[in-house]
C-alpha cells in the first residue's frame, strides 16, 4: 500500500510516463502493486531514492510530502474507519498514535510497525518518540503530523529534539499546535 501511495503520489507530480522512468531507474519491474501483498523494504528505498532524482527533489523533502499525502488521501481512502477512531484533534490522535500500531502487529504478525510513546503533554505541546527498525524514515513522520495537522485544521510545528543520526537510539519530536 505504501508503494502505491509513492505511485499516486509521483504521477500526481509528473504523470504515469515519470511513474515509468522512477521504476526503470529503481529496478523495479512491477506492473501494479497489490494491496496486502508485501513488499521488501528495499523496493520502498528504491522507489524513493530514483523519484527524488528525476523529480529533481531531495529525498528529505520527497519523504516530507509523502508523509502529508499518506495521511491526507491514502489513509483517508482506505482506513476511514480506522482514522476517524484515532481521535477528534490533533493531541488526541498524537496521543493515541502508540496504541495504533500496537494493534497492527496484533492483526498482522509479520509486520514490523514502527514505535510511538507520548511524554512531556503540556497545553499546547507534547514529545513524541518514535522508534523504528527502519534507517531513515523521520521525515517522514514530520510530514505524517503536517498532514495531521492539516487533517484537523490545526496549525502545527515539528522540531527534531534527538535523531539518530546523532547517535540517539531513537528520535524525538516536539510537536507544538494552535487551538483554533
Ligand atoms: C489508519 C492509520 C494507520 C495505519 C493502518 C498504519 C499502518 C501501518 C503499517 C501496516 C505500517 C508498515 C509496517 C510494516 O510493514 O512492517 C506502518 C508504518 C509506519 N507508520 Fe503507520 N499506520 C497508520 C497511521 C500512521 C500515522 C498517523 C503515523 C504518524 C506518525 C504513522 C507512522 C508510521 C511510520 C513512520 C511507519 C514507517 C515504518 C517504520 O518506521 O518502521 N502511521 N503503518
Amino acid at each position: 500500500m505504501v508503494n502505491q501511495a509513492l505511485e499516486d503520489l509521483v504521477v500526481a507530480r509528473g504523470g504515469q510516463e515519470m511513474w515509468q522512468r522512477v521504476k526503470a531507474e529503481a529496478g523495479v519491474c512491477v506492473d501494479m502493486f497489490v494491496r496486502n501483498h508485501g513488499y521488501s523494504d528495499e523496493v520502498t528505498y528504491g522507489l524513493v531514492s530514483a523519484a527524488s532524482q528525476c523529480l529533481d527533489i531531495q529525498a528529505v523533502q520527497l519523504l516530507e510530502e509523502f508523509g502529508v499525502h499518506w495521511v491526507l488521501q491514502t489513509a483517508e481512502e482506505s482506513y476511514p474507519e480506522l482514522m476517524k477512531a484515532g481521535g477528534k484533534s490533533l493531541p488526541e490522535f498524537l496521543q493515541r498514535l502508540p496504541d495504533f500500531h500496537t494493534r497492527i502487529s496484533l492483526l498482522f504478525p509479520d509486520l514490523k510497525p514502527p514505535e510511538f510513546r507520548c511524554s512531556d503533554r503540556e497545553n499546547n505541546s507534547l514529545h513524541l518518540h518514535y522508534f523504528s527498525h527502519r534507517p531513515g524514515l523521520a521525515p517522514f513522520v514530520v510530514g505524517l503530523i503536517r498532514g495531521l495537522g492539516e487533517r484537523f485544521q490545526t496549525p502545527v510545528s515539528i522540531e527534531c529534539l534527538q535523531s539518530r543520526d546523532q547517535g540517539a537510539d531513537h528520535e524525538i519530536f516536539r510537536v507544538q499546535w494552535t487551538e483554533t
